[in-house]
């Protein structure tokens, strides 16, 4: 069992692609997944078919309720999902003189996560209180990145920030590893980019990067994660 975190303030690093399509894969492996969208923007809930009107996410942060009753299923035996609430817009403000905001989804989520083998938590574009909650629950972080020029622009300050959480809210918090995504290997500056990616980030970055293809960017129209799109081909590869 182990709850990961899927963080950059970055908006467009392909956390949603991540989340979504690591939470499928381990799913056809007979892993028992859960994936909480904790971005009021909701690509990953409406990629998986549902609507992200429903207040019950919202409420479970201002009102204490159960996540146990958000619970829904995908397209994929044994891959669940929680979805986002529009309504999550507004919790900063709700919960801006909640003392311990920070701590709420780990409360809550304590009674419920041995139903799964992994939770996946896709983070908003943004280090508020959502994405503190989701590093205050996680044992680990994953950090997609676009291989992109100005990608690596506030990559230390995120791993400053994961630093003092794992310094003052949850000791267990470790850095599980940047995820290289969008690589182009046609391009000299993707391939430039992802050399400099490991020299100042040593040790953190994962071997095995996401390509750029247009079958990842095809899927969510489509409803469904890459393994169903698109059987056929690998999108990772090691450098
Ligand atoms: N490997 C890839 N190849 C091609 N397109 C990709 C790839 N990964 C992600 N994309 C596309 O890049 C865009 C941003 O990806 P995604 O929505 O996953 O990022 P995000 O970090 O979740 O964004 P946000 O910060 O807004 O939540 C999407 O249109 C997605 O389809
Ligand atoms: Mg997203």
């Amino acid at each position: 069992m182990g709850i990961f975190a899927i963080v950059n303030q970055k908006g467009g690093s392909a956390k949603t692609t991540t989340a979504v399509n690591l939470c499928a894969s381990l799913a056809v492996m007979k892993k028992k997944v859960l994936l909480i969208d904790l971005d009021p923007q909701g690509s990953a809930t409406k990629w998986l078919g549902h609507s992200n009107d429903r207040k019950e996410l919202f409420n479970v942060f201002t009102c204490n309720e159960s996540i146990k009753i958000n619970v829904l299923n995908t397209c994929i035996k044994g891959f669940n999902v929680i979805p986002s609430s529009s309504w999550l817009i507004g919790v900063d403000k709700a919960l801006a003189s909640e003392l311990g905001a920070e701590t709420i989804l780990r409360k809550s989520l304590s009674k419920e996560k041995s139903h799964w083998d992994f939770v996946f938590i896709d983070c908003p574009p943004s280090m508020g209180i959502l994405s503190l909650n989701a590093l205050v629950v996680a044992d680990k972080v994953l950090v997609p990145l676009e291989t992109r020029i100005m990608a690596l622009d506030g990559l230390a300050q995120l791993l400053k920030t994961l630093e003092t959480v794992k310094e003052r809210l949850n000791p267990k918090l470790e850095m599980g590893g940047i995820l290289p995504c969008r690589v182009d290997k046609s391009t000299r500056l993707s391939l430039d980019i992802l050399e400099d990616l490991k020299k100042r980030f040593k040790g953190k970055v994962y071997k095995t990067v996401i390509r750029e293809t247009v079958k990842l960017a095809e899927c969510p129209s489509f409803g469904v994660p890459i393994n169903i799109y698109d059987k056929k081909k690998p999108r990772s590869r090691r450098f």
